[in-house]
């Protein structure tokens, strides 16, 4: 038994690319890469986490073979939203649930069992800016209706981690993997509600993507702090490998 993450596919088997470019370099024939490692890696008992923004589908109808090619992939598969699923209203991931009963299972205000493990996770949500940069390439300052708005959602979102959080532990399960889509601190932070809540419950590891494209893959934390371990799954971080979380 293993638990693999990762996150960004941004399938689109039914929908148009609108840019240019957008399927070159590591984003070339990413989804036959994709399955070609999951199908190497994964075996029937293991865990396939997948971080957020699976399709480019803006509804459900346009999302059906992007979710069919994730059913098809081998082992458990636990998905959370990004920004980009607009076929998932937060509001109803019981609904989704029940339609994919057996073959997805959606992490929303929810949590599932790994071994003796709770998998809790939410989107999230960061200040990503504008920010306004000087010559040195510092920040000097931001756009403070953004960062009004961004303050909102990052207040709702910790109130759903801790319906996954609470859900758990009024279940009895102490051993916790805090999954986000997007990355827990922004480029100027340190330390964020989303880390607070991951120390508070003794997460052992919190698992994000959302940064994609090289300049993006340092945005947030990387490695050991405060005893837990942050790692970024992004796709093409990982070149479409899936990282294993636990063995
Ligand atoms: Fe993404
Ligand atoms: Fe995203």
């Amino acid at each position: 038994m293993a638990l693999y993450a990762l996150g960004d596919l941004h399938l689109h088997f039914q929908v148009q690319l609108k840019a240019p470019g957008q399927k070159d370099g590591v984003w070339k024939n990413h989804e036959t890469v994709f399955r070609r490692y999951c199908s190497e890696m994964i075996r029937p008992d293991d865990t396939l986490v997948l971080v957020g923004d699976h399709s480019w589908g803006r509804n459900l109808s346009e999302a059906e073979q992007d979710l069919q090619y994730i059913s098809d992939l081998p082992g458990r598969k636990i998905l959370l939203r990004g920004n980009h699923d607009m076929f998932w209203d937060a509001k109803k991931t019981q609904a989704l649930n029940e339609r994919f009963s057996g073959k997805l299972f959606f992490l929303q205000n929810n949590y599932y069992a790994y071994g003796e493990y709770a998998l809790v996770g939410t989107k999230g949500f960061t200040f990503e800016g504008p920010f306004m940069i000087n010559r040195k390439r510092q920040v000097v300052g931001w756009d403070e209706k953004k960062k009004e708005r961004s303050e909102k959602l990052i207040d709702r979102e910790l109130e759903r981690l801790r319906i996954s959080f609470e859900a758990a532990a009024n279940d009895g399960f102490t051993k916790f993997i805090m999954f986000l889509h997007y990355p827990p601190t922004n480029i100027l932070e340190r330390s964020s509600g989303f880390t607070k809540m991951a120390e508070e419950y003794g997460a052992e590891q919190v698992i994000y993507a959302h940064c994609h494209g090289k300049s993006r893959f340092h945005d947030s934390i990387l490695g050991r702090r405060k005893g837990i371990e942050y790692s970024l799954v992004s796709g093409d971080f990982l070149r479409w490998k899936p990282m294993k979380v636990l063995p």
